[in-house]
């Protein structure tokens, strides 16, 4: 297989090959530690004529796969122009759990501040010691859903609702206090908006 006219070995999925090659390509719902969950399609990539997702695509039987054609690039591009409608401005956090992907995603694909309007979603969760939630900034890519549940096997977070009205909660709790969570920190780390912050890392 050759990504980018890179030869690459065809294993794992083609996330895996480009990765490997140190390109970079925006994956907002895929923890490098968890299955694909296939929700955000931020990953999107020409793979011999065909646009898909690099996160859930085998690259067994692939040639040649392009992240960079204008085709790609102007889906992609869509996507987070979308995804950008989700939340709020940019936190105010220097480096941090995940490092900002989201931000580096705009970024490389020359998107600015995120436009209004958005959703109405503005809750803030800091009854943990350890982290807040800052609603504003969730994308529901469900990467700290997937972390709680397959890595802790806790599941202390969920996804409750439908559509516009969709959001991350506690689980049967009022608030992560009440939840069965138990402050591991996996979410945290999963987070790749800054949705979720330790609190040392935010006012
Ligand atoms: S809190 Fe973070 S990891 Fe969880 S769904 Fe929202 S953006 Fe994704
Ligand atoms: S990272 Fe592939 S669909 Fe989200």
């Amino acid at each position: 297989m050759r990504v980018d006219g890179r030869e690459a070995p065809p294993r794992g999925t083609i996330l895996d090959a480009v990765l490997a090659l140190g390109i970079s390509l925006p994956h907002l719902c895929k923890d490098d530690n968890l299955p694909p969950i296939g929700a955000c399609r931020t990953c999107l990539v020409e793979a011999d004529g065909r646009v898909v997702a690099a996160c859930h695509t085998p690259a067994e039987g692939i040639t040649e796969v392009s992240t960079g054609s204008p085709r790609v690039v102007a889906l992609r591009t869509t996507v987070l122009e979308l995804t950008r409608g989700m939340h709020g401005p940019r936190p105010d956090i220097a480096g941090g759990p995940s490092s900002g992907e989201l931000w580096a995603a705009y970024e490389a694909h020359r998107l600015a501040e995120p436009p209004g309007p958005r959703r109405e979603r503005s809750g803030l969760d800091a009854s943990s010691p350890f982290f807040a939630f800052h609603e504003q900034q969730c994308i529901l890519c469900g990467r700290c859903v997937a972390a709680c549940q397959q890595l802790q096997h806790i599941g202390a977070i969920g996804i409750a609702g439908r559509g516009t009205a969709a959001r991350v909660t506690p689980g049967a709790g009022a608030t992560f206090a009440d939840s069965a969570c138990t402050a591991c920190g996996s979410c945290v780390a999963a987070c790749p908006t800054h949705a979720l912050v330790p609190k040392e890392g935010r006012a």
